[in-house]
């Protein structure tokens, strides 16, 4: 596979069996991260390793802060979502170690979080692995997000869930990027991607 090819083919997946990243793959992989474009080398990425038996534990903070935002959310929802956090081969909470006061402001240091989780998702299908970037309204819990080690005014960029691709995988239709771009004759721009 080219390069070019290992980045058209990445897909999002949630389909994941064993084996996840071993802890040295998982080095490889966040050493990626480490490459994201990140103004004033803030280094604003923490990744919190949610393994084997954490994972139930992490389930059940997942749940009380879903009661939490909504006492009466539906069990059918709680039970969904206290099985993936239990099964998932691994799973990585994304920390933002966000600084107010810096002369960077806050939504760089956001972007460079999410330009650095993108090169684990990429670096994850590069090596044979795969995964999903998920997040839900509990990931801006405070409580839970403190919980995992980020009080205000820190948060999570939500998690990652981790595995090998097991299975027939989605292979979702990619837009052209002709509709996303245009060029600049001194106007502003307008993209066919929002004309209807
Ligand atoms: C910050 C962020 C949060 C996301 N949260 C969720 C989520 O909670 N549930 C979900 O199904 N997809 C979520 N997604 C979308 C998936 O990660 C993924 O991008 C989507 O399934 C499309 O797959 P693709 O990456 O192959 O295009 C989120 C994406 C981002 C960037």
């Amino acid at each position: 596979m080219t390069p070019m090819d290992m980045l058209l083919t990445r897909a999002s997946t949630d389909r994941l069996a064993d084996p996840a990243p071993s802890d040295a793959q998982l080095s490889e992989i966040l050493a990626a991260a480490m490459r994201a474009p990140d103004h004033g080398k803030l280094r604003p990425w923490r990744y919190v390793v949610i393994r084997d038996d954490a994972r139930p534990l992490m389930a059940e903070r997942i749940v009380a802060s879903m009661l939490r935002l909504d006492a009466n959310a539906p069990e059918f929802k709680i039970e969904k979502r206290r099985k993936r956090f239990s099964t998932m081969p691994l799973i990585l909470a994304l920390g933002m170690h966000l600084r107010p006061d810096n002369k960077i402001p806050m939504w760089e240091q956001e972007m460079a979080v999410a330009a650095a989780t993108m090169n684990v998702l990429n670096a994850l299908h590069a090596t044979g692995f795969g995964g999903v970037w998920v997040s839900g309204d509990v990931a801006e819990d405070p409580v839970l997000t403190e919980e995992l080690g980020f009080p205000a005014p820190h948060r999570l960029a939500g998690f990652l869930f981790i595995g090998t691709p097991d299975g027939e995988q989605p292979a979702p239709k990619r837009s052209d990027p002709a509709e996303f771009t245009a060029p600049w004759t001194g106007k502003p721009v307008s993209f066919a991607a929002d004309r209807t």
